[in-house]
């Protein structure tokens, strides 16, 4: 396979890169405001998809319990989509209710990482996500699927890539226009990253698949690299590099946008997003929750624009 000419980033940031925060910066909660102008700076990259936020227990994710005011507090741009992660009927409901222009359901390659992330099994994932695909199709909303544990379990160990390509053609044959894979722990290589992939695309088309690797052993790069190779052309990435996700231990956070950004123009691939906006963004949300910047290229190129940190 050739690499693509194009490829699509999905923003995390709002969602994968902040549901998991736990900086002090604000006594736990990253306010409703702070997310709203995160997403605002995102839009303002040459983005097209922005997770904005998730629709789920605030009892398991208390960070995203202000979904529905984030949701319907967007600046919305036309050419943007803002989706949202439902794992049932009432998420999909609620995301609907706030205009959420794409929502998105999820399940995972093991067993045991379903179980601690939405308290059931692969199957009843997927029985419980036919009638958010029906409503989501009812109101003419795209569902995407996201199937985790794609390269490792944090419970189960190593997970078999036909098991990945069973879980994905299920969400894709039910109607899921999109599947992204998560390399939730980040611990894939590229040869097992592009090994999985082979299994998945046997089933389902390479332009319907994307990754979605979280960068816990500094391997992200690497495997979007391996990926790329073999025709992936949509990327999941957050700025910064923010997040990791609650259940799973030690998960660090998605590959950072910027590293991404700065991986596709030394390939000549076209993505639409301006890599110095992005930079710039990265910086702010760092400053605000007072954290490292995750992005190694950030860090080197150094901050574009000295005011970054005043700027909001
Ligand atoms: P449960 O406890 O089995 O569900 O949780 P339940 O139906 O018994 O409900 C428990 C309570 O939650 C009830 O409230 C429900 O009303 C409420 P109570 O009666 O006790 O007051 N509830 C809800 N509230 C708001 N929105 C909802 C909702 N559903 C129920 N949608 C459940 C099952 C799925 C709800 C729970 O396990 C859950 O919310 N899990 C979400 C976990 C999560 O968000 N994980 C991170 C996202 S996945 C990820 O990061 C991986 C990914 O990035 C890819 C990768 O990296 O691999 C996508
Ligand atoms: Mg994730």
């Amino acid at each position: 396979m050739a690499f693509p000419t194009h490829v699509k980033l999905v923003e995390m940031s709002p969602r994968d890169g902040l549901q998991n925060e736990s900086s002090d910066a604000f006594g736990g909660m990253v306010p409703t405001e702070i997310k709203l102008e995160l997403i605002h700076r995102l839009s303002n990259t040459g983005l097209t998809h922005i997770e904005a936020a998730s629709f789920v227990s605030p009892k398991w994710v208390p960070q995203m319990a202000d979904a529905k005011e984030v949701m319907q507090g967007i600046q919305r741009r036309e050419n943007i989509i803002y989706s949202a992660l439902t794992p049932n009927l009432k998420g999909a409901e609620n995301a609907i209710a706030a205009q959420a222009n794409e929502i998105a359901v999820f399940s995972a390659a093991s067993e045991a990482f379903t179980q601690k992330n939405i308290n059931c099994s692969i199957e009843e994932s997927l029985t419980r996500f036919e009638p958010v695909i029906a409503l989501a199709k009812s109101h003419n909303i795209p569902v995407r699927g996201y199937v985790s544990t794609v390269l490792g379990c944090p419970y189960q160990g190593a997970v078999s890539p036909e098991e990945v390509a069973r879980v994905t053609k299920r969400l894709y044959d039910m109607g899921c226009y999109e599947i992204s894979l998560g390399d939730t722990i980040g611990t894939g290589t590229p040869l097992n990253a592009k090994r999985m992939l082979e299994a998945v695309s046997r089933d389902v088309p390479m332009n319907k698949l994307a990754a979605h690797f979280h960068d816990t052993y500094g391997q992200a790069i690497g495997n979007l690299y391996a990926v790329l190779e073999e025709g992936i052309s949509i990327i999941d990435a957050s700025v910064a590099g923010l997040g990791g996700c609650p259940y799973a231990q030690g998960a660090s956070g998605n590959v950072a946008s910027e590293d991404v950004l700065y991986l596709l123009q030394g390939l000549g691939i076209e993505s639409g997003v301006d890599l110095e906006k992005m930079i710039e963004t990265g910086y702010w949300i760092s400053d605000k929750l007072k954290r490292k910047n995750g992005s190694k290229v950030a860090l080197g190129k150094g901050r574009t624009n000295p005011l970054a940190s005043t700027c909001g």
